[in-house]
């Protein structure tokens, strides 16, 4: 196929109901940058839009859970997933979203247009309605058991267990997920677009003509969808938040979530092109723009199948060229999870390793769900950065600047004649950029980076080969010519990492004292000239300390606890070794009643509590203020242990300790059921 002039590049729209996770990241984010970053540093003139997908029942059932509005949920989640995605490094163009005006008017328009072609048929039918909540339920307010699976937890448009697509209407033993109520059936009217009509069109288009440049797990399901027959598919919903429909009688509906959120693509186009006074047509409409959308698989149908009819029907747009969905991660070998907390969240991972998002990406790309479902687990995690990027990618280039600081007072020593060793490093070096640049064209990310790490494998062995610390102590001069070769390389590798690990490449130039150079110079053994100086040396990938990782393993386990928990499977703690009965009479405990209580100032856990003992009054921290607060403590009575030493918190004597009940969700007083005098003997 003939090269394009130029590329639309689309990342999947993220619902606005939930912060972003490694799923997200491997499934779409990651990729669709690494690929955006090359084509860009080739020179390539690239569009890359993103943006939060606003409607739909996700962001609904949410804010009706969290007790706020729909654009309270929207205003929160967007601004959260834009900055962690800024601060990740995605490269977007434009990162916008479909509650913008632009967007209601684009997707507006766009179902107008296709409604005067005569591409939909309205259909008067009955659909399952609440009369408790006075709603019609439609995707994921209605849940029953999958007619696939048997799963009791399947939505009205999607099972999350098997992954089938469903309709409510196949739903065994429906119920509305707003009242758990059995709904009744209700008429109504919608708009369908008659996606049978397509089958043709999309056998040709997909199966007879994407069947050698398609990821094989897209193709397949697409195919799998096509085999089925595919059934007219409605485009309104009666619900009272998304894109009203631009038409009188449909007064009251939206468009179907999955018919906006594409054409948001669009709109951020549009919003991109105003604010950079570009032509948005161009990237959308122009034969000559090569589209591709990364998605993740659930995406599949879709961006493959009912977005390109929409496109189609509407007649002025470009197909998507491809669609490089990738399967999912899992997570320490289970299904990630936002409504169970079985996540790696990218905001608090950037809090708790900052200035390390590259090891993230770099483990992600490494373990791309690219052909079937991969896992994300931290020991990997560790393993990636302390054996790949700090012992081979950091040592290499640390080697290479600090032994031309030291000894050639930090300047480019002159290039020499070429043996053996030179040879093998220049053809590795040779070869990277298109190797590498193929891998990427087909998708095919991972590999991309085996190869990248190919090339400072090499640099290493290189300098294994040559030891140039030995050479120097008799022949300078050929000292320097290694150096030379191997700052060749590091500068080589300033191209080839920048997709993939833009934050380390930043610091790899300020090392090398060199502005940003572009995949076009990749090859090139004379990037640095003789005398050039470098700048400062410096660490690129800390270690990874056992301690950071256990930390991020127990707040697994304690998920894992809490979960349990509610599904009323806990576990309890292993019993403690037999004491004998002195052991036991040691234990000075009393009843005491709280006569004053505070919040410890800068402490998110400590309550100071005042506790009459009979005898006296103790002052006593208890780590209870995330669930009682200072006034519903004070004249509580509760058992106190009175002969524990004395303990020093945060400048504060704690004399004694409250005795608690807890679990992984509740922790309360352990207290006589009715009230006895301050100081009684608890035994
Ligand atoms: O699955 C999702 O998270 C959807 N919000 C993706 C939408 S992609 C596009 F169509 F907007
Ligand atoms: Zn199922």
């Amino acid at each position: 196929m003939a090269e394009k002039k130029r590329h639309t590049v689309t990342a999947a729209l993220p619902y606005a109901n939930g912060p972003i996770h490694i799923g997200h990241l491997a499934g779409v984010y990651v990729p669709a940058d690494i690929y955006v970053r090359y084509l860009r540093s080739k020179g390539e003139d690239v569009l890359f839009v993103c943006g939060s997908d606003e409607h739909g029942v996700p962001i609904t059932l949410r804010a009706k859970k969290e007790g706020r509005t729909p654009q309270e949920i929207v205003d929160i989640y967007h601004q959260q997933i834009k900055q962690s995605f800024e601060d990740f490094g995605m490269s977007f163009d434009i990162y916008s979203r479909t509650s913008s005006p632009t967007h209601h008017k684009t997707a507006g328009e766009y179902f107008t247009t296709m409604l005067e072609k005569g591409c939909f048929v309205k259909k008067d039918g009955e659909q399952y309605y609440d009369e408790q909540a006075g709603q019609f339920l439609a995707d994921r307010y209605i849940v029953g058991t999958c007619p696939r699976c048997s799963f009791d937890g399947a939505y009205g448009d999607q099972c999350e267990k098997c992954g089938a697509t469903l309709s409510p209407e196949e739903l065994i033993g429906p119920r509305s997920a707003l009242s758990g109520d059995q709904p009744v059936k209700k008429k109504t009217s919608h708009w369908y677009i008659p996606l049978n009509e397509y089958e043709d069109w999309l056998k040709e288009w997909i199966i007879e003509g994407h069947k050698k440049d398609w990821k094989v797990n897209v193709y397949g399901q697409c195919k799998s969808w096509i085999d089925q027959g595919l059934q007219p598919r409605a485009v309104t919903r009666d619900l009272d938040w998304g894109v009203e429909v631009p038409l009188e009688e449909a007064k009251g509906k939206v468009l179907y979530v999955w018919f906006d959120a594409p054409i948001g693509y669009i709109s951020a186009t549009k919003d991109w092109a105003t604010e950079q006074g570009k032509d948005w047509e161009k990237y959308w409409k122009s034969e000559d723009t090569k589209l591709v959308h990364f998605i993740g698989k659930d995406n599949i149908v879709f961006h493959c199948i009912i977005f390109p009819a929409m496109l189609k029907a509407h007649g002025d747009y470009v197909l998507p060229e491809n669609v490089p969905a990738n399967e999912f991660m899992n997570l320490e070998g289970e299904k990630i999870s936002t409504s169970r907390n079985w996540a790696v969240w990218l905001h608090e991972y950037l809090e708790e390793f900052p200035d390390q998002q590259d090891v993230l990406r770099y483990t992600i790309c490494a373990n791309a769900p690219e052909t079937k479902d991969n896992d994300f687990t931290w020991k990997d995690f560790q393993a990636r950065n302390n054996s790949e990027l700090a012992a081979i990618l950091g040592n290499f280039i640390k080697r290479a600047v600090d032994f031309t600081i030291k000894n050639f007072d930090g300047q480019v020593p002159e290039k020499g004649e070429y043996f053996d060793p030179e040879k093998e490093l220049e053809q590795r070096v040779k070869d990277a950029p298109g190797k590498i640049g193929m891998a990427l064209e087909s998708y095919k990310f991972r590999e991309a980076l085996t190869l990248l790490m190919e090339v400072a494998r090499a640099g290493n062995k290189y300098l294994a080969d040559t030891e140039p610390w030995k050479v120097i102590k008799e022949d300078k001069a050929r000292a320097g010519a290694i150096m030379n070769m191997a700052l060749q390389t590091v500068a080589n590798i300033v191209i080839l990492a920048e997709p993939f690990l833009p934050f380390t490449v930043k610091r790899i130039r300020e090392m090398l004292n060199v502005e940003p150079l572009t995949w076009p110079h990749a090859g090139n053994l004379e990037l640095l000239t003789t005398g050039h100086q470098l700048g400062e040396s410096g660490v690129l990938f800390k270690q990874i300390e056992d301690e950071s990782i256990a930390l991020q393993v127990k707040k697994l386990e304690d998920t894992k606890a809490e979960n349990r928990a509610d599904d009323g499977q806990e576990s309890y703690e292993p019993i403690k070794g037999e004491i004998n009965f002195d052991d036991f009479l040691k234990l000075d405990i009393r009843v005491g009643e709280i006569i004053n209580a505070e919040k410890m100032p800068k402490s998110k856990k400590l309550l100071k509590l005042l506790i009459d003992i009979g005898s006296e009054k103790r002052t006593v921290l208890s780590g209870i203020a995330e669930h009682y607060s200072p006034e519903e403590v004070i004249g509580q009575q509760v058992s106190v242990i009175v002969n524990l030493a004395p303990r020093k918190m945060m400048g504060i004597e704690s004399q004694g300790m409250v005795l608690m009940g807890e679990d992984h969700k509740n922790i309360r007083f352990l207290k006589p059921d009715v009230k006895i005098k301050n100081g009684s003997i608890v035994r």
